[in-house]
């Protein structure tokens, strides 16, 4: 079973993807948070810096594009192939009211005739491969049959699946019978995405689902940097370095990385508090300490938070 790193727009940008390969590694492939993809060609710069090859040179890095517009996608992808990419992944997932409001990501799967011909066209005219990261329905996970027939229509190198609705955002139960489904009945390779957050989970993923090969993992390795990786020999392990001391090192390496790019440090700093909403909840104790690094806006008082946090805390497994 091989481990790939989810897109999260926000925070898997290139600093974080390339900070977590060094410190940690043992993932197979990253995947870039969504592209916007515009009129006449491709993304806005900053876009643009998060997936050239130079930003992204130790990992296996898959584009990911958001659009419902073929001619869109195609100039995009083509963009894209010139970079040297040769596969393109589909975003068919975004719940956010903005991106579904255009019928974008989820919101696409809420009109499966056009999202039919859209596929139709782009397939019939990549010479790349595609692959698609998909959420089950737009209201119902039953839409998923309607949705996985339209897929099977088409060659997809892969198809990403996170078992929720765009109703269900982040937060409500999957549904693992329709992922069941898609493994019995998808003439693509599949792969799972959502809640991965130990190996116990990737055991019995792999215990049901013997012939997929991919999984693919989000929160959990942000919240638990390290908690899963694959070893040379293939097999899944935790991170021998997995500490908090390389957490700390990782963590010190990671803001640096940020300073260096952002034109105020508060701004580094907003990046590092966002990743600790999801790694605080794995140390005992965690809420005051989490309370002063949401609230600080000074480097020096982040420091000594993160500082008491780690000598005074351990991590929970
Ligand atoms: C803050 C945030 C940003 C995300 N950005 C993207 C994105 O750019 N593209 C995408 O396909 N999915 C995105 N996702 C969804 C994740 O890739 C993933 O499918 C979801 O978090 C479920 O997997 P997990 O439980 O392992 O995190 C995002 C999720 C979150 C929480």
């Amino acid at each position: 079973m091989r481990i790939t790193f989810a897109p999260l727009e926000g925070i898997t940008g290139y600093i974080y993807r390339n900070t977590y390969q060094e410190y940690y590694g043992g993932i197979d492939r990253y995947y870039s948070p969504f592209l916007v993809t515009r009129d006449r060609g491709i993304m806005k710069k900053k876009e643009l810096r998060d997936i050239l090859p130079e930003n992204n040179l130790n990992i296996d890095l898959v584009p990911q594009l958001l659009t419902n517009k073929t001619e869109n996608f195609l100039q995009a992808a083509a963009q894209l192939k010139e970079l040297g990419y040769r596969e393109i992944n589909l975003n068919l997932g975004c719940p956010s009211g903005t991106v579904v409001s255009k019928g974008r990501g989820a919101g696409f799967l809420d009109q499966p005739e056009k999202l039919q011909s859209f596929l139709e066209e782009i397939f019939q005219k990549a010479d790349y491969a595609i692959s698609i990261k998909t959420r089950i329905g737009m209201y119902e996970p039953e839409e998923f049959h309607r949705l996985l027939a339209i897929y099977n229509e088409y060659p997809i190198r892969e198809l990403i699946i996170h078992p929720r609705t765009r109703q269900e955002f982040y937060k409500e139960k999957i549904h693992p019978e329709i992922f069941k489904y898609a493994y019995e009945h998808s003439k693509n390779p599949i792969t799972f995405n959502g809640e991965i957050r130990s190996l116990q989970a990737v055991t019995a993923l792999e215990k049901e689902y013997p012939a997929m090969k991919n999984i693919m993992i989000g929160r959990g390795l942000i919240a638990k940097p390290g908690f899963i990786m694959q070893a040379a020999d293939g097999s899944l392990t935790e991170n021998r370095t997995r500490s908090k001391k390389r957490l700390k090192e990782f963590l010190d390496c990671l803001l640096e990385e940020y300073r260096k790019v952002m034109s105020a440090d508060i701004h580094a700093l907003f990046k590092m508090k966002e990743i600790w909403i999801y790694m605080a909840p794995y140390f005992t104790n965690y809420e005051k300490y989490l309370k002063k690094i949401k609230k600080t806006d000074k480097l020096m008082e982040y420091r000594a938070s993160v500082s008491s946090l780690m000598t005074n805390e351990d991590i929970i497994e």
